[in-house]
């Protein structure tokens, strides 16, 4: 009962940040820099995560909130029911082109993924799951997904992972970029798994995210079959920064095993 309560205000409260962030486009944004000079954020931002965070303080003070630009709670565990936000994923794109970026929730009770909600804002899209009861784009309920060979797949991925790159070996991606029926970017971590939900790509490469990235995304992927590890092919710790591996069922074990394994990710 009382996920089922969880579950329409999460979307209610999503749909209506969503709103305000699109009457907020013929407005003059506040951009500031975090890490470095190409990581944005915005008064839209932090607005909305703290919008988001009242509403679930109002409806349920005992549960804990983890949030990307830090209105939440400093979490030391995933024990009870945690709320993992981004308020907007694809901030860049948010700032340079008003589309192509997403409201991101997660909720999870031990460490399990119950809720999982992900808005693309500007097409009025709503992917959601509920765990054990199916995924959904809006109203429409999303098939199961099947497998895919290399050839025939459509592979996400950022450039930046095929050069030659501190983080990574990137020779390795090199193979997998070539095999590919094709590769897309489009720079929004919670847009790119959601369409491996939707069948619109078949697998979601990154080499580093965040717990709000891919909290919410998980849950519909994982829903509809979709396998979500690190590219060591290990399950996410919620708490941690990671890597990502996205994929249909079959192509997962495929990009693990023929291409990624020996690398040091
Ligand atoms: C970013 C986006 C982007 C990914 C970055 C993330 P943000 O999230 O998901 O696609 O490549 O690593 O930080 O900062 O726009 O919420
Ligand atoms: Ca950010
Ligand atoms: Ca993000
Ligand atoms: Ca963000």
């Amino acid at each position: 009962m009382i996920w089922e309560t969880i579950y329409s205000h999460a979307m209610e409260w999503v749909k209506e940040a969503g709103k305000n962030i699109r009457q907020s486009f013929d407005k003059t944004l506040d951009i500031q820099t975090k890490s470095n000079q190409n990581d944005l954020v915005t008064n839209i931002d932090k607005e909305t995560e703290q919008f988001i965070i009242r509403k679930i303080k109002e409806h349920y003070p005992n549960h804990k909130i983890m949030g990307e630009e830090g209105f939440g709670d400093e979490l030391v565990s995933l024990e009870g029911i945690v709320w993992i936000i981004d308020p907007i994923d694809g901030t860049m794109n948010f700032v340079h082109q008003q589309r192509n970026f997403a409201i991101s929730i997660g909720v999870y009770e031990n460490g399990v993924g119950m809720i999982g909600i992900v808005y693309d804002v500007v097409h009025d899209e709503m992917y959601h799951a509920f765990k054990g009861r199916g995924a959904y784009l809006n109203d429409k309920k999303m098939p199961k997904l099947e497998t895919a060979s290399i050839s025939e797949a459509i592979i996400a991925l950022n450039a930046t992972w095929v050069m030659p790159n501190h983080r990574i070996d990137h020779h390795l991606m090199i193979p997998l970029v070539r095999d590919a029926r094709g590769t897309r970017s489009y720079g929004t971590a919670a847009l790119e798994m959601v369409y491996v939900a939707a069948g619109r790509v078949d697998a979601y490469i990154s080499l580093r995210l965040s717990p709000w990235d891919f909290a919410g995304g998980a849950v519909i992927v994982e829903e509809l079959g979709g396998i979500v590890t690190n590219l060591r092919g290990e399950k996410l710790n919620y708490l941690n920064k990671d890597s990502l591996l996205v994929a249909k069922p079959g192509l997962h074990k495929t990009i693990i095993e023929e291409y990624l394994k020996n690398g040091e990710w």
